[in-house]
C-alpha cells in the first residue's frame, strides 16, 4: 500500500542569534534536528549586517552534523529582506525561515529571489527550502494560501506571541487564547500536506512546563516545535518521537490493513476495536515520524 512520504524531521528547530558565535558553535553539537541561525528578532537592528557576515561563514565552514542548516530572515517589507537573501543564500543554507508571512505572494516574492541567487550561485534550482511563520491575524486568515504558496515551501511555523500581540491576546499559561491560531496553523499544513511546526516555550529553566505544553502540540497535530535553549533540544526531540510500543502498534495495523484491504475489505476488527482508513492514515503518520527520526528503517 502507499506509505506516506518522510519529510525530514524537524522535532527542534533551535534559534541561535546570529552574531553570537560561541552560540552558534555549540548549537551544531547538540543532535538538534534544525539549528536556525537568526537575524531577525534575536538580532539587534544595528548588528544586522555583522550577523550576516558571521552567519554565512558559519553556514560555510562549521560542520553542521546531522542537524538541519537554516537561518531566518528578517520579514518581506522591513528592507532587510534582501540583504539578508543576498548574504545567505550563497551559503548554501538548507532552509530559510520567513517571518510574520502576511499572504501567499511574501513567500513567492522570497522563492523568486533565491532563484536568482542560487542561479547566479550556480546552487542547484529549488534547493533550499522555505518555512514560513504564521504570526499575525493576516498570516493566520491566509494560512491556507501561504501553506500552498511555492514548491519550497515545506513548512508553517506558529508564532504564538507576535500572534497574540497583533490581536490583541493577553499570554497564559493555560493558552486558550492561541488555540484557535495554533489549531488552524495545523490544519492549514494538513491540507497542504506540509509540516507544522508548534510555538516557543519561554521559560527555559521550566523543563515540566515544556513537556505539558510540548505534548499539547503533539496531541494538537504538530510535529515539531522552536527552542531557544540547549536543555530543551533532547526533551522535545523524544516528545516528538514515537514510543517503541506506539511504532509496535501502528506496525501492526498498518500490515492488518494491507491484508484487509487486499481481500477487498476497508474496515475490519483489530483487538475488538474497528479499523478503517483514519485509524490506518493515523498509523501511517505514526511509522513515517518514526522513520524520520531514525527509530525504523527508510523504505
Ligand atoms: N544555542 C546554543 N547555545 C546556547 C543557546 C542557544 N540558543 N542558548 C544558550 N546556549 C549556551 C550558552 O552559551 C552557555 O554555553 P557555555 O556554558 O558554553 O557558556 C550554555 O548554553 C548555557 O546557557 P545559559 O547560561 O543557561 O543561558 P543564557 O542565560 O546564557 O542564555 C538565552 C539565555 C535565552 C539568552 C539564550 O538561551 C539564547 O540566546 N537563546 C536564543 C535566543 C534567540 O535566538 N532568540 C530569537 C529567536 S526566538
Ligand atoms: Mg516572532
Amino acid at each position: 500500500m502507499n506509505r506516506m512520504k518522510t519529510p525530514r524531521a524537524r522535532r527542534a528547530i533551535l534559534y541561535v542569534p546570529g552574531n553570537e558565535t560561541r552560540k552558534i558553535e555549540k548549537a551544531v553539537t547538540l543532535g538538534a534536528d534544525s539549528v536556525c541561525l537568526d537575524l531577525e528578532d534575536g538580532v539587534a537592528p544595528n548588528r544586522k549586517a555583522e550577523a550576516r557576515e558571521t552567519i554565512a561563514r558559519a553556514l560555510r565552514t562549521l560542520a553542521f552534523g546531522a542537524s538541519e542548516k537554516l537561518s531566518r530572515i528578517n520579514g518581506v517589507g522591513t528592507g532587510f529582506e534582501l540583504d539578508d537573501l543576498e548574504a545567505l543564500v550563497p551559503a548554501r543554507p538548507d532552509g530559510i525561515v520567513v517571518p510574520k508571512v502576511n499572504d501567499a505572494e511574501e513567500l513567492r516574492w522570497v522563492s523568486a529571489r533565491v532563484r536568482e541567487i542560487e542561479s547566479r550561485a550556480q546552487i542547484a534550482p529549488g534547493s533550499i527550502a522555505l518555512l514560513g511563520m504564521i504570526e499575525s491575524a493576516r498570516g493566520l486568515v491566509n494560512a491556507v494560501a501561504i501553506a500552498n504558496a511555492d514548491a519550497r515551501v515545506e513548512a508553517l511555523i506558529f508564532g504564538a506571541e507576535d500572534y497574540a500581540a497583533d490581536v490583541g491576546a493577553t499570554r497564559t499559561r493555560e493558552g486558550l487564547e492561541v488555540l484557535y491560531a495554533r489549531s488552524a496553523v495545523v490544519a492549514a499544513c494538513a491540507a497542504a500536506d506540509i509540516q507544522a511546526i508548534d510555538l516557543l516555550y519561554l521559560d527555559f529553566r521550566d523543563a515540566d512546563g515544556l513537556r505539558a505544553e510540548t505534548r499539547r502540540g503533539a496531541q494538537l497535530g504538530y510535529v515539531g516545535t522552536q527552542v531557544i535553549h540547549p536543555n530543551q533540544v533532547p526533551l522535545v526531540q523524544e516528545i516528538f518521537t514515537p514510543d517503541d510500543a506506539a511504532i509496535a502498534a501502528a506496525q501492526r495495523i498498518v500490515d492488518a490493513a494491507a491484508e484487509y484491504l487486499a481481500q477487498g475489505r476497508g474496515a475490519f476488527a483489530l483487538d475488538h476495536k474497528m479499523v478503517d482508513m483514519p485509524i490506518i492514515k493515523a498509523a501511517e503518520r505514526v511509522l513515517a515520524r518514526a522513520r524520520a527520526a531514525g527509530k525504523i528503517a527508510m523504505e
